[in-house]
C-alpha cells in the first residue's frame, strides 16, 4: 500500500482508479479511514475500493444512512464484503457505536470510514489513515497515507 503514496490524482475517474489501486492491497479485515473536506473526493476513492472487490452496484456517501453495505453475496458478482461509514454528521462517538461500529469491525469485510477524524479514539490500531487535500493550481488532490501504530 504505502508504494502507492504520495500520490497526485486529477480528475474523478482517476480518483476511482486509484481507489481500484488501493483495493487490490486490501483484504479482509482492512480498516481504511479518509481523511479530507466536504468534495475532498473520499467517496469516488471508495467507489474504486469496492469495484477492486467486484462489487458493481451503486455506491454513493451514506450520509443520512451512515453505512452502506456492499455485500458480495448480493447478487452483485463482489467477492469481498466492503462496509461503507461517513460519520459527517455525527456527533458523538456513542452514536457510531450504536449504529455497530464495533461489530463491524469485527465482521469478515473491509471497512471503510469518510470524517473519520471527528472520532479518532474509535479507529483501531492497523488501519490505513488516507489525507486528502485540494492541490493548489490545478483541479486535483494529494494523497498521502499513514498506517495508524
Ligand atoms: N482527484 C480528483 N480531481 C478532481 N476532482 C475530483 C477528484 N476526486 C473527486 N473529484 C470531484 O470532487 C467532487 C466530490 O467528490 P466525492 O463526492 O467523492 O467527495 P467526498 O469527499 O466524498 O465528499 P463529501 O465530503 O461530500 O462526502 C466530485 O465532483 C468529484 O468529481
Ligand atoms: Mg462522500
Amino acid at each position: 500500500m504505502n508504494e502507492l503514496f504520495p500520490a497526485e490524482i486529477i480528475g474523478a475517474e482517476a480518483m476511482r482508479e486509484f481507489g481500484k489501486k488501493m483495493g487490490a492491497h486490501l483484504k479482509s479485515g482492512a480498516v481504511v479511514a479518509l481523511i479530507g473536506d466536504l468534495g475532498a473526493g473520499k467517496t469516488h476513492l471508495t467507489q474504486g475500493i469496492a469495484l477492486s472487490k467486484g462489487y458493481t452496484g451503486e455506491v454513493t456517501s451514506p450520509t443520512f444512512a451512515l453505512v452502506n453495505e456492499y455485500l458480495a453475496g448480493a447478487g452483485k458478482g463482489g467477492e469481498v464484503d466492503v462496509f461503507h461509514f461517513d460519520v459527517y454528521r455525527l456527533e458523538e462517538a456513542v452514536e457510531l457505536l450504536e449504529i455497530g461500529w464495533e461489530d463491524y469491525l469485527d465482521r469478515e469485510g473491509i471497512v471503510i470510514i469518510e470524517w473519520a477524524d471527528k472520532f479518532p479514539e474509535l479507529i483501531p490500531s492497523g488501519t490505513w489513515c488516507v489525507g486528502i487535500e485540494h492541490m493548489k493550481d490545478v483541479e486535483g488532490r494529494e494523497l498521502v497515507c499513514e498506517r495508524l501504530e
